[in-house]
């Protein structure tokens, strides 16, 4: 069976469902998801987006900011239009239905988070991408232009000639179903599941950006990967965030002895920028032979802390702390792959028909290090940017084409595997374990040359394991992800390697920085 459709959409998270919202006002939109709609990194956002609202701010000062963070290597006009556009898409959000924060009497509630000058991130209280995505959900399934499929995976792109005609999808039952589209839109998110410590839920495997390396797409930036500084650490327990608005809220970072320590390491302190402060707490686990650090907010009341940070408050006290008496144990977690499918500030990629926004994209917002609260505000700024770029262009892109991609089809494209025993879930999962321990060892916070090419080599077992699965077994989803994550992995390393200098959250022992280092031991 072929499906056809104006605009294919992949991803439900908060840069599909943007994209889905504009497109579908003159588009035909099949917008698709491998899991259920409201599951995606955006769901699981707790500090808010960043924009530039109050009246002391400035968007200099929010352009500044976020060049600070990416080590100078961001891409500016991509940054101005970020913040530039940043209001507009808010006032959608508030328009749609989210709620954000507010004061009684001064209006919205601006927070402060690290790397930025001023507090402008606006929230729900810790539970923001929630509110965001379920506003969004809502609209869109009200939206008769478009057709949601859940539990589908995008497997490839339809590729020729250098333009996009669609994708091959894997449906629920296993069977794989070409879509044959005008335009096509990657919001598949980022692939925090590369490393065995992440905030990132299980759908976050990286599946566009080795989708688009398959397909002969541009990528960029893949070593930049964020580590978050502050997951929850408690052996036995999942490593859910605990948001850096905690320390815009006051709270100080502690070592294994109670101490403040911050300060040691740079000038904005708890609130410097992530990168460095992950690099900081490495640094003070080493010298404590600790596996973490503590976070301290007992300073603030119960009530306060349940109002401000009701997620934050449950988990760790259905992890045994109560965080208004006791210092939470944090440590880094992999948390947002700020590298991806290059695209040009409309969401363009490198082959034609075929656009990409959110956590996949490069649009070199982020350069070497993503800005708090600016990721959510990239997806929906660059996917409504894309969507107004479809709308234009998309019979003129695809004019003549369409004879071609029918005859496409029915000569048949050779990338069948429905037949075969399904693969053995208990091998895909220590195979992806195997994955996640290898990238976090040999790829995480602190790197060096010697260990990124043992991971390299540790890699190459996995890879032809899994070649051997996909040609013997039938496919699932999670051996489709396996593949993706293992592609991903050697990517990661091997930008690693060709990475000259350490450059923000990019640190390898045996490069000298490319910019000048925070003062301190850093
Ligand atoms: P996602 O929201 O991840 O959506 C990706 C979608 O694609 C999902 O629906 C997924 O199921 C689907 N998908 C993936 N692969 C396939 C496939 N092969 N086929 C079909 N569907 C597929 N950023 C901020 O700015 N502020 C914050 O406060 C903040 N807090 C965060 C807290 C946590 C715990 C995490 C994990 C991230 C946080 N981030 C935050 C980052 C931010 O949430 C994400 O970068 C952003 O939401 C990405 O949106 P997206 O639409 O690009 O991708
Ligand atoms: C956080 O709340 O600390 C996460 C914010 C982000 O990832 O931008």
């Amino acid at each position: 069976m072929t499906l056809e459709t104006d605009v294919l959409v992949i991803g439900s998270g908060a840069a599909g469902l943007t994209f889905a919202l504009e497109a579908s006002r003159n588009l035909r939109v099949l917008l698709v998801t491998k899991n259920e709609i409201r599951e995606s990194n955006t769901r699981y956002a707790q500090g808010g987006i960043a924009a530039v609202l109050h009246l002391q701010d400035d968007y200099r000062q929010h352009i500044a900011d976020t060049l600070t963070a990416g080590a100078g290597i961001c891409d500016e006009e991509a940054v101005k239009v970020l913040v530039q556009e940043a209001p507009a898409r808010i006032r959608d959000l508030i328009r749609w239905g989210v709620e954000f924060d507010r004061d009684p009497e001064k209006g919205l509630r601006f927070a402060r988070e690290g790397g930025h000058s001023r507090s402008r991130i606006l929230h729900v209280g810790d539970l923001t991408g929630k509110a965001i995505e379920e506003a969004m959900v809502q609209r869109v399934l009200k939206s008769p232009a478009i057709e949601i499929h859940e539990r589908e995976m995008l497997v490839d792109l339809v590729v020729r000639d250098g333009h996009c005609y669609g994708a091959l999808l894997l449906g629920p039952e296993g069977i794989l179903k070409p879509v044959f589209s005008r335009a096509t839109f990657l919001a598949t998110g980022g692939a925090g599941q590369l490393f065995s410590r992440t905030t990132n839920p299980d759908i976050a495997t990286g599946d566009g950006v080795a989708v688009c390396h398959r397909a002969g797409a541009e990528l960029q930036g893949l070593e930049f990967f964020q580590f978050h500084p502050t997951a929850f650490a408690r052996h036995g327990a999942p490593a859910f965030l605990i948001s850096e608005a905690l320390r815009g809220e006051g709270a100080r970072l502690l070592d294994p002895r109670g101490i403040p320590f911050m300060e040691n390491y740079h000038s904005m302190g708890d609130l410097a920028p992530r990168d460095i402060v992950s690099r900081a707490i490495y640094d003070v686990m080493f010298r404590h032979e600790a596996d973490h650090v503590f976070l301290d907010i007992s300073h603030r009341s119960r009530a306060e802390l349940e109002r401000r940070f009701p997620f934050i408050h449950q988990s760790c006290a259905a992890h045994g702390i109560e965080i208004d008496r006791e210092p939470i144990p944090v440590s880094p977690a992999a948390h947002y792959t700020c590298g991806g499918v290059k695209t040009d500030i409309d969401g363009r990629t490198s082959i034609s028909g075929l656009y990409a926004s959110g956590e996949v994209a490069q649009t070199g917002v982020h350069g070497g290090n993503r800005l708090a609260s600016n990721s959510l505000l990239e997806s929906v700024v660059f996917a409504y940017r894309a969507a107004v770029h479809t709308d234009r262009l998309i019979h003129f892109l695809f004019k003549g084409r369409e004879k071609g991609f029918r005859q496409l089809l029915d000569r048949g494209i050779p990338w069948n595997r429905e037949e075969g025993v399904p693969p053995d879930a208990q091998e895909i999962g220590d195979l992806r374990q195997r994955l996640r321990d290898l990238m976090w060892r040999h790829a995480g916070v602190i790197r060096t040359d010697q260990g990124l090419h043992e991971g390299i080599g540790k890699l190459a077992p996995l890879e032809a394991r899994v070649q051997r699965l996909l040609q013997s077994c039938s496919w699932s989803i999670s051996l489709l992800e396996l593949r993706n994550l293992i592609i991903l992995g050697g990517l990661v390393l091997e930008a690693a390697l060709a990475q000259p200098h350490s450059v923000g959250c990019h640190f390898s022992q045996d490069r000298p920085p490319l910019v000048k280092p925070p003062p301190g031991p850093v």
